[in-house]
């Protein structure tokens, strides 16, 4: 006899709230936003930021907790069960769906052992291991001696980082293994609260800081946030500010992959989407425009200079904030602590955005595998932990690039036009938009209604168009990849490649067994 499983819920309204905003406040607002705001000429950014809050993050958040909610009411709450419930006719539409597993699959590969430097870094902070450190290149070796990549006077080997990598793994798993309302909605109303008392912390002691070199009168506090604010209207001419704006909106409210789509499948039919999705995408901006934004750039301005940061950000994302940003706090008093703040804040950030990560695989094997929860965790957990191990140890060749491209760039775009085209021509715009109001609280200014069905759409083929015409051949042909690098990614694009198929082809033995047993 089929046994019929309970399925997961929501404990309350904030509770899911915080989950969503969890998920979406993490390493992006006070990593990747800092670092692509000032490598693309500060100020200028903002506008092609905000423009596609509004014409993307924002309708892709609704779309998403109303699909989500949908295919909850179908007992699915992975995209292949859920695209599958709106389309039945087509038989293809749940491959598509696929995507909605993977692409939070591979963020999570990479997302969580970037996730467990935060850790080490916190407690090394605290210990005062890096407290010496005053220079760029002292403060790089550090973090390359960590990350096992050269051995220098405080590291010999990756032991430290794997340690930290390990205890941050297990703990992920703990939490998913106690399940949505026990688990990610115990952790998330925890974690979110603390996450902001940190950010405002340090928000307060970096507004303090005045004009720390007096020989340098212009690099002060109002500067470094001019330097964030003042626009420059001829960025708007370069496609790729567009490209990387529309991408860092995706990234950071976790849209377009699949995740908040599988948090709302556990909601109640009558659930309010419109005011609970406009509340956690809200409560991401806050955190990433006001407080991710107004941390690290105006606090590295005033030490470094407007020329410099653009310099350290192109560098590469980690250095503004595990060099730069150590760097800048060590010139503070009470040192050890601050830096502790800004890495346990990066660590809270971080966790409560990877538990999300796991959920749609788990989803995927409770739903349609008919796992228990249990058992569905430790597949889950084996597979990704092997998965993990080819980024650790081959940190050097390119790993994180090409799988943050892939799973957390180009995933996010192909998904988000897939949800969009079901949402408002499949299901079709009346429908839609009352699917939407289905025991809202607020009602959605009716400009959406033709957003969402064409300028969003538009959009984002828009945005495929352009990089299938710029970057497809040369993202192919791996242009910029230094030679002795190119083993690897290539050897990257087959595993995700198989990784692809793999799901692909558990959908299709899913929905067949199915079939023989209704
Ligand atoms: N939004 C997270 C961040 O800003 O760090 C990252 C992320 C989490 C992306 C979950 C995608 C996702 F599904």
């Amino acid at each position: 006899m089929l046994q019929v499983k309970k399925r997961d819920s929501w404990g309350s309204r904030l509770g899911i709230i915080m989950s969503v905003a969890g998920s979406a406040v993490g390493l992006g607002n006070f990593l990747r936003f800092p670092a692509k705001v000032a490598s693309n000429g500060g100020g200028a950014f903002m506008i092609p930021y905000f423009v596609s809050l509004f014409l993307l993050g924002l309708p892709l958040m609704w779309i998403e907790w109303t699909l989500g909610r949908f295919g909850g009411g179908f007992e699915h709450s992975t995209a292949p069960g859920i695209f599958h419930s709106i389309w039945r006719k087509n038989r293809f539409i749940k491959y598509f769906g696929v995507i909605g597993i993977f692409g939070p699959l591979i963020i999570f590969i990479y997302y969580i052992y970037i996730e467990s430097w935060t850790l080490g870094y916190s407690i090394f902070s605290l210990l005062g291991k890096y407290r010496n450190l005053t220079d760029q290149a002292t403060m790089q070796s550090f973090l390359k001696g960590f990350q096992g990549l050269e051995k220098n006077q405080f590291f010999e080997s990756l032991g430290w980082a794997y340690t930290f990598f390990v205890i941050t793994f297990v703990l992920n798993i703990v939490i998913i293994s106690y399940g949505i309302k026990g688990g990610i909605e115990r952790i998330c109303k925890l974690a979110m609260p603390l996450l902001f008392v940190c950010a405002l912390v340090l928000l307060i002691r970096v507004i303090t800081l005045g004009t720390p070199d007096p020989t340098k009168p212009s690099w002060n506090i109002f500067n470094g946030f001019g330097f964030l604010w003042n626009p420059d209207f001829s960025a708007l001419r370069s496609a790729k500010v567009w490209l990387e704006a529309a991408g860092q909106i995706f990234f950071t409210l976790s849209v377009g992959i699949g995740v908040i789509l599988t948090y709302a499948s556990y909601l109640s039919k009558g659930d309010d989407v419109v005011l609970s999705g406009l509340t956690a995408a809200s409560t991401n901006e806050l955190a990433e425009v006001i407080l991710g934004g107004s941390i690290i750039i105006p606090a590295a301005f005033v030490f470094f200079g407007p020329q410099e940061i653009q310099s350290i950000a192109r560098s590469g994302v980690f250095n503004l904030g595990f060099v730069t940003m150590p760097l800048v706090l060590n010139k503070l008093p009470l040192a050890q602590i601050f830096g502790f703040i800004w890495f346990f804040l990066l660590f809270l950030a971080g966790i409560t955005s990877s538990v999300s990560l796991c959920q749609p695989a788990v989803a995927f094997l409770e739903d349609e595998f008919n796992l228990s929860r249990k058992r569905a965790v430790l597949l889950f957990g084996l597979i990704s932990f092997v998965l993990c191990q080819p980024t650790i140890f081959f940190l050097k060749n390119g790993l994180v690039d090409e799988l943050d491209f892939w799973g957390g760039t180009f995933c996010l775009v192909l998904f988000a036009t897939v949800e969009t085209i079901l949402f408002a021509w499949i299901l079709g715009m009346e429908n839609a938009w009352s699917e939407i109001h289905r025991g809202a609280d607020l009602v959605i200014p009716r400009t959406y209604k033709f957003v969402i069905k064409y300028i969003t759409p538009l959009f984002l083929f828009f945005i495929l168009g352009m990089w299938f015409w710029q970057e497809w051949l040369p993202v192919i042909m791996m242009k910029g990849v230094s030679v002795q690098n190119r083993i690897f990614v290539l050897a990257t694009r087959w595993g995700l490649l198989s990784i692809f198929s793999i799901l692909a082809l558990l959908v299709k033995i899913a929905w067949r067994r199915k079939k023989l047993n209704s």
